[in-house]
C-alpha cells in the first residue's frame, strides 16, 4: 500500500464558511438522479447517460469544494438499483469502477478524503478492491471529504446498526441518538445540511433517511449531466437564505 498523503497539510480549505453567498452548507448531500431521461432526449442508451453523469463528477466536488463545503455525499448507486435490468446493472458498475479507478489520482493530489457508504460484500470483488485502494491512499486527506454511497440503502443502514447493537449486548437504557447515529456508515460524518435531488423527483429514495432530519432541500429540473456551476451556485444561494430553527424560534 503507498504512504499516507504527504499533501494532507498543504492543500488547505479556504478558512471562513462563509463565502460571497452567505453560509455554505458544512455538508451537501446529491441525489444524482436523470442520467437515463438525459439520454433518452437525446435519444442516446440510458447508458450514455450513465457515463455523462460519472463524467460530470469531478466538476461538480471542484466546484463545491471552492466554496468551502467540507463533505460531499454522492447518491451513485442504491440498494434498490439491482431490480434495474442486468444490462444496466452490469454497464453502471463497470462505469463507477472505471471512474474510482480513473479519478482517485487526481482527488489524492487534490487532497480529497475519499469514504464508501453502503454495504461493500456485494459488489465484484475487483470494485471492492479499487474502492478499498482509494480509501486508504486518501485516508488522511483534508481538503474535502467525499462520500460516495455505493450500494447504499437508509433502511439498511439502519437495519445493520441495529444488529449491531443488539450483537454488543448494549444495555437499552443507553441507547440514544448519539450511540444510533455511532452505528451507522456515516460515523464521523456530520448529518447533510443540504440534500440537492436532481430530475425534478421530490423524494428522498431510501437516502440518508436518518441522517436528513433537519437537511434543508434544493430540487433542481435539471438533469444530472447538467447540474453545471450555475447549479452549485444556485443551491448554495437558495441554502444561505434559509433560516433553520431545528424546532426552536429565532431570537
Ligand atoms: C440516476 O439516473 C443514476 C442512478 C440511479 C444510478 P437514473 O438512471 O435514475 O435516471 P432516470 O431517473 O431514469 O432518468
Ligand atoms: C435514486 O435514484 C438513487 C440514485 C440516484 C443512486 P432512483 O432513480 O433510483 O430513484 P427512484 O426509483 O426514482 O425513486
Ligand atoms: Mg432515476
Amino acid at each position: 500500500m503507498e504512504e499516507p498523503a504527504t499533501h494532507t497539510e498543504a492543500v488547505e480549505r479556504p478558512e471562513s464558511a462563509v463565502d460571497s453567498l452567505g453560509p455554505v452548507p458544512r455538508h451537501v448531500a446529491v441525489i444524482m438522479d436523470g442520467n437515463g431521461r438525459w439520454a433518452q432526449r437525446r435519444n442516446l442508451p440510458r447508458l450514455k447517460g450513465h457515463s455523462a453523469g460519472i463524467s460530470n463528477i469531478r466538476p461538480v466536488i471542484d466546484g463545491f469544494a471552492e466554496h468551502g463545503v467540507e463533505y460531499l455525499t454522492l447518491y451513485a448507486f442504491s440498494t434498490e438499483n439491482w431490480t434495474r435490468p442486468q444490462e444496466e446493472v452490469e454497464g453502471l458498475l463497470e462505469f463507477l469502477a472505471a471512474a474510482i479507478k480513473d479519478e482517485t489520482q487526481y482527488f489524492h493530489e487534490k487532497g480529497v478524503r475519499l469514504v464508501h457508504l453502503g454495504r461493500i460484500d456485494r459488489l465484484p470483488p475487483d470494485i471492492q478492491a479499487s474502492i478499498q485502494e482509494a480509501v486508504d491512499l486518501t485516508r488522511h486527506n483534508r481538503y474535502v471529504t467525499v462520500c460516495i454511497a455505493f450500494d447504499y440503502g437508509g433502511r439498511a443502514e439502519i437495519l445493520s446498526a441495529i444488529r449491531q447493537i443488539v450483537r454488543d449486548g448494549v444495555d437499552p437504557s443507553t441507547i440514544d441518538e448519539e450511540l444510533v447515529s455511532g452505528y451507522l456508515y456515516t460515523k464521523d460524518i456530520p448529518d447533510p445540511d443540504l440534500i440537492i435531488r436532481t430530475a425534478g423527483e421530490m423524494r428522498l429514495s431510501n437516502f440518508l433517511i436518518w441522517q436528513s432530519a433537519y437537511s434543508e432541500y434544493y430540487f433542481t429540473p435539471k438533469a444530472w449531466p447538467e447540474f453545471d456551476r450555475e447549479e452549485i451556485h444556485k443551491s448554495l444561494l437558495a441554502f444561505s437564505q434559509r433560516q433553520r430553527r431545528f424546532g426552536g424560534i429565532n431570537a
